[in-house]
């Protein structure tokens, strides 16, 4: 079909310098403003994790949130929040994880998932591969059977796949 034509790495725009010099910065902005990219991006990444039958996906705040929650839509399944610190209300467990300089702490709700549900863990892009670590730690923390890791575009020079306790699959790869 038309929308098999569309080459999605067109829709990404690359940003120098962002944000910190030297740091080249994958902007997904570009391809969610176009309907039929957007959409033929959906679907790939649909075709991809439907095999993985997930009960849930987890979205990773923030970017992630844009890509899970269509996506758990297309796929008729349910959606769950990996958030900042602070932000989630009742009883949540954490995650504390060390990044280049400092660290950050992903939560998750305590009753998000019933045991051994099955959930795959969703983010835009992988880096170095601290968040989807991290998400992955914190998803078993709460009982969860992660079955896979899925993002839009991965930087695999960074060799971050092999930090993440799961099987990623990605939709469009960078060096
Ligand atoms: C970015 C991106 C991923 C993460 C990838 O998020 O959205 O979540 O970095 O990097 P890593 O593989 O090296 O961990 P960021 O923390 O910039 O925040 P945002 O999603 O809230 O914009
Ligand atoms: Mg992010």
């Amino acid at each position: 079909t038309a929308h098999e034509e569309i080459d999605l790495k067109r829709f990404i725009r690359h940003v120098p310098d962002f944000p910190k010099p030297g740091i080249l910065f994958y902007d997904i902005s570009t391809l969610m403003r176009n309907p039929d990219a957007w959409q033929l991006a959906m679907g790939r990444l649909a075709r991809q994790v439907a095999p993985l039958k997930p009960d849930l996906l987890a979205a990773v705040e923030s970017r992630g949130f844009l890509t899970a929650a269509p996506l758990a839509d297309r796929l008729g399944c349910g959606l769950l929040m990996l958030r900042k610190c602070g932000k989630l209300p009742g009883e949540t467990i954490s995650h504390t994880y060390d990044l280049e300089y400092g660290s950050d702490t992903l939560e998750i709700q305590a009753d998000a998932i019933q045991p051994g549900q099955r959930v795959v863990v969703m983010d835009d892009l992988l880096a170095t591969g601290g968040t989807l670590a991290a998400s992955v730690a914190l998803l078993r923390k709460a009982g969860a059977n992660v079955v896979g890791a899925s993002v839009m575009v991965e930087l695999t020079s960074l060799g971050g796949r092999n930090k993440v306790d799961a099987p990623v699959s990605t939709l469009l790869t960078y060096k």
